[in-house]
């Protein structure tokens, strides 16, 4: 699957929720996993990859992969800590970005059911991340506004580039 980059409309809209888990949905989330893998990426929004849908994929390092569908963040943890991110929709930057350490999160995942999840480290991280997209939210937004400048401006150059 293509994935979208930084510029593109569908990373910045709020995504909608899955209506209805079915087999369009699994096949999506199977190809986000190819991607993602395919990319060396921990996690994967569905709005990456052109689908302004509430679904993210992850796998964080070691961990087992996980989709969550019409994810809700039902709590985080006051102590915070910082953590170098990247994103496949960004390439090629890394920020230092401050998020809480532990979430616990509830969703669906791909056959329908319902699961609660409290993880720390970098899948609590992966989590918040990945729910930002679903929100329109990028971590350049959570880091220095001039660092975000330039790593905007860098790919308005390479948008520029590309239609020339
Ligand atoms: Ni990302």
């Amino acid at each position: 699957m293509e994935v979208m980059t930084l510029g593109e409309e569908v990373l910045r809209q709020k995504a909608q929720p899955v209506s209805e888990i079915d087999d369009g949905i699994r096949e999506l989330v199977r190809e986000m996993f190819v991607t993602m893998a395919e990319k060396d990426g921990v996690g994967l929004a569905a709005p990456q990859v052109g689908k302004s849908i509430r679904l993210f994929v992850a796998k964080a390092d070691d961990d087992v992969e996980r989709t969550f569908i019409n994810p809700q963040i039902i709590a985080t943890s006051q102590e915070t800590c910082g953590y170098e991110e990247g994103c496949l929709s960004i390439p090629k930057s890394w920020e230092n970005v401050t998020r809480p350490e532990r979430v616990t999160v509830q969703a669906l995942n791909e056959r329908g059911r319902r699961f609660t999840l409290e993880a720390d480290g970098l899948l609590a991280r992966v989590i918040q991340h990945e729910y930002d997209h679903l929100e329109g939210i990028l971590f350049i937004d959570r880091i220095d506004p001039a660092k975000k400048a330039k790593i905007e401006e860098r790919f308005q150059k390479t948008a520029a580039k590309k239609e020339a």
